[in-house]
Formats: C-alpha cells, structure tokens, sequence
C-alpha cells in the first residue's frame, strides 16, 4: 500500500464529517495535509485532533469564491510544497423542497458551492500537476450524481455536473501523469444527512426509509468513504481516470 509520506494531500470541506475522516486517514498513511472550509471553528477542532502537528495546515476560505480558492492553491504550495491528491469534496445539500418550490437563490446556492466550487478548485490545482507531471484528483459527487432523488433538485444537478466535469477532465489530462475521478456515497452518517433526514419531516422515520433501500442496510461510515478515496489517491490506482466510483451498499445493483 503506498505510502503517503512526503505527498501533499489538499482536503475542501476538509472540517466537515466526509472530509475530516479522510484527512485523518491520510495523516496516519504518512502525508501532509491541508484542510480548506469556511467553518474556522471546526477547522481548529479538526486541527486539535490531529494533534495540532505539523504536517497539518488549516485555510478559512469558501470554495465557491475564485479570489479564495486562488489563496487556498498558493498558500499550501507557499507552505507545504505542492500537492500530489486534491480530494475536491466540499458540497452543501441546500434546502429539501420539490423544484416548484425551490426558488432561483435556493438553485444558485448550491451550484455556486458544489458545481462552481468544484470547478474553480480543478481549474486553480490542474495545472500545478500537469506541470508536474503526477497528481491525483478526486472529486465527491454522490449517488444523486448519477441518479435522481426527489426533494432535492439543485442538489442532484449539481452532483450529476461534477459527474460531467470529471469526466471532460480527466480526459483533457490524461497521459500527462495526472488522473481524475468521482466517487459517488449513498447515505452517509454525518451532519450532512441529519440536515436531509429532518427536512422531509419526521427525521427518524426518514432515516428508516434511506436505510431500507440500501441493500447493506446502513448507512455508510465516513471512514468506508475515506479509504476509497486514499485507495484512488494512491499509486496502486495508477490505471484508473475519468471513472465513477459507486460505494453505496448495493443500491446500484438493482438499476
Ligand atoms: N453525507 C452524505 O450522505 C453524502 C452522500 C454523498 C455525497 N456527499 C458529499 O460529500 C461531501 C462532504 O459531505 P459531508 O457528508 O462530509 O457533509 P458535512 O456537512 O459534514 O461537510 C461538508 C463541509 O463542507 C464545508 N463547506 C460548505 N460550504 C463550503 C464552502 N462554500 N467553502 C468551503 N467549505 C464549505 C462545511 O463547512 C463542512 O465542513 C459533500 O460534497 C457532499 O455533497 C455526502
């Protein structure tokens, strides 16, 4: 298994459930990592439980913003010397309400962070790695990138554009030593999902129903999400580029 030390690991949303598991996971394999979100807070807590070390760099910045994403790419380059895996992974889930009911702010909101977030972060980080010559990037869509779910419309467009965004990528980059993928959770236990559970309703009795169509019967664990992540970062991965990584329990065998 590849050993992470002396890479550089850039982590968006890197202080939220998804993206604090996986820098964890990177700092244990040996890499620096920098932790990008909006939350300080909770950028500080994440700093605190890795021990305040340092090969950890934390940066305040909003994905969404191309003045901050530009601060974000040159202050980990500026600090910890390039960066070999951007997990570009920040994303919000905006408000649960049927389309009709959602309105053009509602729509922008979440394409702003999650579409435009992503594709600012490709745009700042792509070409410090094809000058390189290596790099591995993986962008978080989501099931609902790949399929529809009701309640949830800018949301699943958004994810099924990060699909697209990979993909036209990947292939733009492809033979230069940089490789570009999306993975693509079912239900995963964090904040993130909390926030769904309780907007159609009766939280519980929506966790039920999200857990009785997974064929797993879980919810999946932000470390289950981390290591597909630190698996497509590292060299054992070096064939797969422009791909789309289910990790859902089984809920795409049925389709
Ligand atoms: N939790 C799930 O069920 C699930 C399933 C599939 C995909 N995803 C995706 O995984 C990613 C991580 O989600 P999570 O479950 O860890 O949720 P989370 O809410 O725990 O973490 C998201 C993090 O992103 C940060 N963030 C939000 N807006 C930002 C912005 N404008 N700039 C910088 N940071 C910002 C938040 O502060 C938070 O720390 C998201 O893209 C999400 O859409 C989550």
């Amino acid at each position: 298994m590849t050993d992470f030390t002396d890479r550089t690991v850039l982590i968006t949303g890197g202080a939220g459930g998804i993206g604090a598991a996986t820098a964890k996971m990177f700092f244990d394999a040996g890499a620096r990592v920098a932790l990008v979100d909006v939350d300080q807070d909770a950028l500080d807590q994440q700093a605190t439980s890795l021990g305040s070390d340092a090969r950890i760099l934390t940066i305040q910045a909003d994905v969404s913003d191309p003045g901050d994403v530009a601060r974000y790419v040159q202050t980990t380059l500026d600090e910890l010397g390039h960066i070999d895996v951007f997990f570009n992974n920040a994303g919000i889930e905006g408000k649960v309400a049927n389309l009709v009911d959602t309105t053009p702010e509602d729509f922008d909101r979440v394409i702003g962070i999650n579409l435009r977030g992503a594709f600012l972060g490709l745009h700042q980080v792509l070409p410090h790695m094809t000058d390189r010559g290596r790099g591995s990037i993986i962008n978080t869509s989501s099931v609902a990138g790949l399929d529809g779910a009701p309640g949830l419309s800018p949301y699943v467009a958004s994810k099924h554009a990060v699909t697209g965004l990979t993909k036209a990528a990947a292939l733009e980059v492809a033979g230069t030593g940089v490789r570009v993928n999306s993975i693509h959770p079912s239900p995963v236990n964090t904040r993130m999902m909390r926030s769904i559970e309780a907007g159609g309703g009766d939280a519980e009795a929506q966790r039920q129903a999200y857990e009785q169509g997974i064929p797993l019967g879980r919810y999946a664990e932000a470390t289950d999400i981390a290591s597909l992540v630190v698996f497509l970062a590292s060299d054992e991965a070096a064939f797969i580029t422009g791909a789309q990584y289910r990790i859902d329990g089984g809920m795409g065998a049925s389709q």
